[in-house]
């Protein structure tokens, strides 16, 4: 007899429907798991043997093959336990089938047979919701869950309960919606003492959706000014709130079953890597860029950041989805943040602020691209825009043509006395 249990597959922010099927047959014991399991799920095979002997049940010296359906699908994660142990349970007859097959299950099981709380279980609410399936959760989660609305929500905290409650002798009762996340926006604007223009640029940045970058010295504030951003835009909406409490349910962010209500701000550190920022790895995950999703993703000390990393951040800022491509699939996250950058004047960008004084290292490649503040292609554009020749263009600053050519190519840096002639050069007004 082949017994059936409904659980998902999560890819991205999708849940795919997986079918568990356990047949015992006639043979040698042995105990398989087929149906591209990766390592969790292979494992999942020690903790359900373990889980049903912690409640009294071995299982039957037989031919055991549980197969997740599709088979092709690559399964991840912890959640399939449950959904095994309870097809044993159906295919050993000591669970009726018929009261299963209204089930959609997940969780991950401890060796005494408790239901450990997994990720994404928000989603396999809403997917059971759509398959007009009850769920059976762990029990952590069911506060969580219940968020998905219509959906019969069976919280299990361990084997026994789920058992005498489907027995109908102890019933576990159904959860309330936890409550909405309380930590609000970070600090208030208010707080910022003078730095108008900055505030206004922040304002200006909150009303249009604009991204922005902050230079300034250590201790001006930056770091201050971009954790204010988030209060000072709008709410989340119901539905947007929701999509947010998706992502950070699957990456194993939400506690409590609390939805989240205020807008995110991630700062991830500057040694982040590629996989850290846009997400994948061994089992995907959400990046911080799809956990800053409808919020605010700053990134401090932007020139720190690894040249991949920030490389990796143009896909999503340009069409606010991160795509991952597998082996066997295609894994889509959504990310659209508005990106708050900070970084200290570095040299070649310090020359063109006033009252810096210019040092003669060469600045970092990555800040000369990140500005476009090149010194060399700036000179070039600007005597083109002024319709002059190099010899004209070195006359205007007072040098010999030489010098200005050994400027304009990059071979040489200009020394500090003539700051003030080439900033002159370069926003004089266009006859
Ligand atoms: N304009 C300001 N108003 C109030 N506090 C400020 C202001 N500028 C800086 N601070 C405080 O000074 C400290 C350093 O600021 P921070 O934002 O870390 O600077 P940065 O990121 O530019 O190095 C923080 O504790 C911040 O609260
Ligand atoms: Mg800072």
């Amino acid at each position: 007899m082949v017994a059936h249990v409904a659980t998902v597959a999560f890819l991205g922010l999708e849940a795919r429907g997986v079918e568990v099927q356990v047949q015992i047959a006639a043979g040698l014991p042995k105990f398989l798991v087929v149906g591209l399991p990766d390592k969790a799920v292979a494992e999942s095979r020690e903790r359900v043997h373990a889980a049903l002997a912690a409640i009294g049940l071995s299982l039957p010296p037989k031919r055991i093959t549980v197969n997740l359906s599709p088979a092709d699908l690559p399964k991840e994660g912890s959640h399939y336990d449950l959904p095994i142990a309870l097809g044993l349970l159906a295919a050993m007859g000591a669970i009726d089938t018929e009261t299963l097959a209204g089930y959609l299950a997940v969780g991950e099981l401890g060796l005494d047979g408790r239901v450990a709380p997994s990720p994404g279980v928000l989603l396999a609410a809403m997917h059971a919701s759509a398959r007009s399936l009850g769920l059976i959760c762990p029990a952590a989660q069911g506060p969580e869950a219940a968020w998905a609305g219509d959906v019969e929500i069976v919280p299990a905290p361990d084997l026994i309960a789920l058992l005498n409650h489907f027995r109908g002798s102890a019933v576990l009762r159904p959860p309330e919606p936890g409550e909405a996340a309380l930590d609000g926006p970070g600090p208030d604007l208010a707080q910022v003492k003078g730095q108008e223009t900055a505030k206004r640029a922040l304002e200006i940045a909150a009303a249009g959706g604009h991204n922005l970058l902050m230079t300034g010295p250590p201790g001006a504030g930056k770091s201050l000014l971009a954790a204010c951003l988030p209060g000072i835009l709008p709410e989340l909406t119901p539905s947007e709130a929701l999509e947010v409490s998706m992502i950070a349910s699957v990456a194993e962010a939400l506690s409590d079953g609390r939805l989240i209500r205020s807008r995110p701000f991630r700062a991830p550190h500057h040694s982040a890597s590629m996989v850290a920022l846009v997400g994948g790895g061994l089992r995907v995950r959400p990046g911080e860029v799809s956990l800053a999703h409808l919020g605010v993703l700053f990134l401090d000390e932007l020139p720190e950041f690894q040249r991949s990393a920030l490389d990796s951040l143009r896909q999503p800022l340009e069409t606010g989805t991160v795509s991952v491509a597998r082996a066997n699939a295609h894994v889509t996250f959504p990310a659209r943040v508005q990106l708050v950058a900070a970084m200290n004047p570095c040299d070649r960008v310090a020359f063109l602020l006033p009252g810096v004084p210019l040092d003669s290292r060469r600045p970092k490649p990555e800040c000369q691209q990140l500005q476009g503040n090149d010194l060399p292609a700036r000179l070039k554009r600007r005597r083109r825009e002024l319709r002059l020749f190099q010899r004209e263009a070195a006359q205007r600053i007072g040098v010999a043509a030489d010098t200005y050519l050994n400027w304009e190519t990059g071979r040489r840096t200009p020394p500090t006395q003539y700051q003030h002639s080439i900033e002159r050069f370069l926003t004089a007004r266009v006859p």
